[in-house]
C-alpha cells in the first residue's frame, strides 16, 4: 500500500506519541516512579512541559549536530556506544572548536550492557619543565600565563584517550569512526550563527594568535553561511587515523605541534608527548535513593563531589520541595561542604594520595549532613575568591540500541583553550594549567580556591570537575546518561539534573530546563541562574543568612534517558545554537 508523506509523518508521530514519556501514574518500567508536572518560578525563560527529542533505538545529546550525526552513522553503520562517542569526539574537535578538541583532555564513563562498567581518564598532564610556581610574578602574585598563550597548556590526552577507549570497548576501527570528522574538516560545513556569534565574542582573544586567518578573514568573525573548511585539521586527523595515536605522540602531528609550540615560547617537549598514557580508573560508584551512579574518579573531582554531595542529602528521608528556599538551602550548604573538600583534599592520585573510600562513605556523609543547620547558613572561611562565568566544555551522552551508554566530557579549558591555534596541525591548544592550584589558596580562573594537594608538579594531573556520570535504576537498568561543561558549575549543575529525575520525578526536558542554584565553598555565595527563584524563595534564603548572586546561566548539560519506548534527548537549552541530538 502506497501512503502519502503526510500520512506517514502523521503515523509516526502517533507511534512516537504512543511510546513517549509516561504520563501521570506511569512509571518507566518496575522500580522508577512515574514523571510528574513542575512549575518553574514566574519569570523563569523556560517554560516547564517542553518535549524531549525521541529515539526508539538509540539517543545521541551533544553540544553540536552534525558531531552528533556523526555518532548515529557509526551505530546505523553498525558500531557500538563507544565507537559512536569516539566518532563525536574526533567530530567536535572540528565542528565546535570552541571545546571540541584534539588538543585538550578529558574523561570517560562507559557502562556496558552487559554490566561491565569503566572509566578512562585522559587529562592532561603538566609539561616535565613545568615547575610550581611557574606562573607567579616576581611579587609571588599569579600571571595569566597559565590562560593565554604558548605556557598554558598540558600535554593533550585526546586522540589517545578515545583511541584507547575505542581499542578496549569499540568494535570499530579507529580509521572507521574518525571517517566522519575527517570529512567534515576535509570539505567543510557550514558556518551557522552559533558558531558566528562564539567567534565574535572571542575575537579580541583569538585575534592575538595565529587563528585570526583562519577564524577572522578580513578581521571579521567567520559569516554565517560560509563554508568552513579546515584542511590542516583535516591532515592531521588523517594521519591520526591512518598510523594511530602515535601520529599524534610520537609521528608527524606531533613534530609539528611541538616545533610550533617552541616558536611561541612554549615547553611542551616531544619528550611530553611520548610519555603521555591515558588511565583505566575504577569509576566511582554511589548510590542515592535505590538508584546507581557510576561517575569519574580522580584525577577529576566529579564522581567524589557528586556522590558526597549526594550521600549529605540522602540523610533526609525527603528533600524538601523543588523551588523552595529550604530545598536551594540544604542542597547548597551540601555543595559548599563538598566543595570543601574537593579544594583541599583532591587532586592526581599519582601524586596525593586521595581518601577516596572515606569521602564516599555514608557515614562520613552523615557527619557532614549533621553541620548543617536547616534554620541558618553556616560560613566558609572568608576569603576574596572571585567567579567567572563558563559554559566552555563540552560533554556527550551516548546509548546505543544495545543499552550500552558512554558518558563524555572533552575540553580545552577556556572557551578556544589557551588562544593557541596550530595553523600547522590545525586546532587549538588548551590552557588546563589553570586548573591547578597556580598560586595555593588564591582563586583561579573560576574563582575556584585551592591549595598544595593540586599544586603544579611535572608530569601531574590538574585537578577536573568534569563529571561524566551513568545513573542506573533501582532495577539496575540503565536510566540517565548526563555531564556538563561549566568549570565548577559542572558539578552542581549534574547532580541538580540526576536530582530533578530521582527526587522530583521532573521529565527530563524540565529536569534541563529548572533554574540551577551554585555553591562552590568559596566564593561564600549561593548562586542563582538570573530569574531562578521565587520572591518568597529568595526571602527565606535571605533570611537564613545566605549571600545570593544571579549570574547569567549555570553549565551546559547533555543528557539521555530511558523512557517507555525508547530514550529521551536533551541538549542544554542554555547553549546557543541548534542543540545537538540525534536518534532513530
Ligand atoms: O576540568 C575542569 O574542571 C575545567 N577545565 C572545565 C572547564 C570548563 O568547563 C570550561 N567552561 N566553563
Amino acid at each position: 500500500m502506497r501512503r502519502s508523506r503526510s500520512t506517514l509523518v502523521a503515523l509516526s508521530l502517533l507511534a512516537a506519541a504512543c511510546s513517549r514519556t509516561p504520563g501521570p501514574g506511569e512509571s518507566l518500567g518496575a522500580g522508577v516512579p512515574a514523571r510528574e508536572a513542575v512549575s518553574f518560578p514566574a519569570g523563569w525563560r523556560f517554560p516547564s512541559g517542553q518535549e524531549a527529542a525521541f529515539g526508539r533505538e538509540f539517543m545521541i545529546a551533544s553540544n553540536e549536530r552534525r558531531a552528533s550525526d556523526a555518532g548515529n552513522e557509526i551505530i546505523r553503520a553498525g558500531g557500538n556506544a563507544v565507537d559512536a562517542a569516539v566518532a563525536v569526539g574526533f567530530a567536535l574537535a572540528v565542528t565546535y572548536p570552541v571545546a571540541g578538541n584534539i588538543g585538550g583532555g578529558g574523561f570517560m564513563v562507559i557502562r556496558m550492557a552487559d554490566g561491565r562498567a569503566a572509566a578512562i581518564d585522559y587529562r592532561e598532564v603538566a609539561p616535565l619543565a613545568a615547575h610550581r610556581d611557574m606562573y607567579l610574578d616576581a611579587s609571588g602574585n599569579p600571571t595569566n600565563e597559565s590562560i593565554v598563550g604558548y605556557r598554558a597548556s598540558g600535554v593533550p590526552g585526546a586522540v589517545a584517550g578515545m583511541a584507547e577507549a575505542l581499542a578496549k570497548y569499540g568494535t570499530m576501527t579507529l580509521s572507521q569512526v574518525m571517517q566522519p570528522a575527517i570529512r567534515l574538516a576535509r570539505d567543510g560545513f557550514v558556518v551557522d550563527s552559533a558558531f558566528h556569534l562564539s567567534l565574535a565574542s572571542s575575537r579580541d582573544y583569538l585575534m592575538r594568535f595565529d587563528g585570526k586567518a583562519m577564524f577572522y578573514p578580513n578581521g571579521q568573525p567567520l559569516p554565517v553561511g560560509t563554508l568552513f573548511r579546515q584542511p590542516a585539521l583535516a591532515r592531521s586527523l588523517s594521519y591520526i587515523a591512518s598510523q594511530g595515536p602515535k601520529a599524534f605522540y610520537d609521528g608527524p602531528v606531533g613534530d609539528s605541534l611541538v616545533a610550533a609550540m617552541a616558536r611561541g615560547g612554549g615547553i611542551l617537549t616531544r619528550e611530553d608527548l611520548r610519555r603521555y598514557r591515558p588511565e583505566w580508573r575504577t569509576p566511582i560508584r554511589g548510590s542515592y535513593r535505590g538508584y546507581t551512579l557510576y561517575s569519574m574518579p580522580p584525577a577529576s573531582s566529579g564522581g567524589i563531589s557528586v556522590t558526597e554531595t549526594l550521600n549529605m542529602l540522602e540523610t533526609w528521608p525527603q528533600v524538601p520541595r523543588w523551588g523552595t528556599a529550604q530545598y536551594a538551602h540544604l542542597l547548597g550548604s551540601a555543595y559548599q561542604r563538598a566543595f570543601i573538600d574537593r579544594n583541599a583534599k583532591l587532586a592526581d592520585p599519582a601524586f596525593v594520595s586521595v581518601p577516596i573510600d572515606e569521602l564516599t562513605s555514608k557515614a562520613y556523609a552523615q557527619k557532614l549532613a549533621k553541620t548543617i543547620d536547616l534554620a541558618r547558613k553556616t560560613p566558609t572561611p572568608p576569603n576574596g575568591a572571585q567567579i567567572a562565568d563558563g559554559m566552555h566544555t563540552t560533554h556527550y551522552s551516548v546509548v546505543d540500541n544495545k543499552g550500552n551508554a558512554v558518558a563524555t566530557t572533552t575540553t580545552i579549558n577556556n572557551g578556544y583553550g589557551s588562544a593557541v591555534y596550530l595553523t600547522n596541525v590545525g586546532f587549538f591548544m588548551n590552557d588546563e594549567m589553570d586548573d591547578f592550584a597556580t598560586a595555593p589558596g588564591k582563586p583561579n580562573m573560576f574563582g575556584l580556591v585551592q591549595y598544595e594537594a593540586n599544586a603544579i608538579a611535572p608530569g601531574k594531573r590538574m585537578l577536573s570537575a568534569m563529571s561524566p556520570t551513568i545513573v542506573l535504576d533501582p532495577r539496575g537498568e540503565l536510566l540517565l546518561v548526563v555531564g556538563a561543561a561549566g568549570g565548577p558549575r559542572i558539578i552542581t549543575a549534574t547532580s541538580q539534573v540526576i536530582l530533578n529525575v530521582i527526587d522530583h520525578r521532573m521529565s527530563l526536558a524540565d529536569a534541563m530546563r529548572a533554574p540551577r542554584i551554585h555553591h562552590q565553598a568559596l566564593p561564600d555565595t549561593l548562586m542563582v541562574e538570573n530569574g531562578g527563584l521565587s520572591p518568597e524563595a529568595e526571602a527565606g534564603l535571605r533570611a537564613i543568612g545566605h549571600a545570593i548572586r544571579y549570574i547569567p546561566g549555570i553549565a551546559n548539560v547533555n543528557a539521555v534517558m530511558r523512557v517507555r519506548g525508547g530514550w529521551e534527548g536533551v541538549s542544554e537549552p542554555r547553549a546557543t545554537g541548534t542543540g545537538g541530538t540525534s536518534a532513530r
